[in-house]
């Protein structure tokens, strides 16, 4: 009876909540593709969609922004010399734990990703001493907060995976106005994020339109 009411409670929430009532501390549901493939990812098993975007990602040292679980940071950090992943949702971020805990157990060489509780707006630092940005399925949230989020990142990244939302986009591209989003949805699509980079002084050097669309950015000028 409790795991129905809790999945009833996710789908409300992910389906039509407002974005602080599925997000921040009180949030009681778990990341869509954490869910669908909790017990596979416990296993040590890599969502296909992940899969795909590991080997994508440039750079030495890299963060992301909105981790969810941080199952993708800690497959990336397998190859980086460090990989941060945040996220503000105390749930999530505790969840992201557990799953490092049990893939150290595997023999998986997760030692490099740090997992940090915390709120990218509320601390620019968290960003510090890494070249390469992951966001993947949340800079449409940011609202009136995207060009500050963009200042901060291109002031010190080399180089940004953004990863839309597919759903999303194609609702976008048939002129549906989100209800949660409004205008800020165009930055789940490829055309959005493709726009944003280019804006913040980042040549697009990879492009993918599949399920959820995928843009990586590689500064102009590159940073020392
Ligand atoms: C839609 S979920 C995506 C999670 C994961 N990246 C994925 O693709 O499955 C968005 C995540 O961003 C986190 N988030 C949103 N704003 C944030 C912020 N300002 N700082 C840190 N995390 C944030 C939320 O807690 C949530 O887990």
């Amino acid at each position: 009876m409790a795991s129905f009411l809790q999945k009833l409670k996710d789908v409300i929430f992910t389906k039509s909540g407002q974005y602080n009532d599925r997000y921040g501390k009180n949030c009681s549901s778990q990341s869509l593709d954490f869910r669908r493939n909790a017990k596979g990812i416990f296993r040590g098993e890599l969502p296909k969609k992940y899969r795909e975007l590991v080997d994508l990602i440039p750079g030495e040292k890299v963060v992301e922004v909105g981790a969810g679980e941080g199952v993708l940071s800690l497959a990336v950090s397998a190859n980086k010399k460090a990989v941060r992943a945040i996220d503000y949702t105390p749930l999530r971020h505790e969840k992201g734990k557990e799953i490092q805990a049990a893939w150290a157990g595997l023999g998986k060489d997760v030692s490099r990703c740090e997992l940090v509780l915390g709120d990218v707006f509320d601390d620019p630092s968290l960003l510090d001493g890494f070249d390469t940005l992951i966001a993947c399925r949340v800079i449409y949230y940011f609202g009136d907060r995207t060009d500050l989020f963009f200042d901060m990142v291109a002031q010190r990244m080399n180089y940004v995976v953004l990863v839309g939302n597919g759903r999303r986009a194609k609702r976008h591209a048939r002129g549906h106005v989100s209800k949660d989003l409004g205008e800020a949805a165009r930055l789940s699509t490829p055309e959005g994020m493709r726009e944003i980079l280019e804006r913040y002084g980042y040549e697009i050097v990879t492009e993918i339109r599949d399920n959820d669309p995928v843009v990586i950015g590689k500064r102009k000028q590159a940073l020392a």
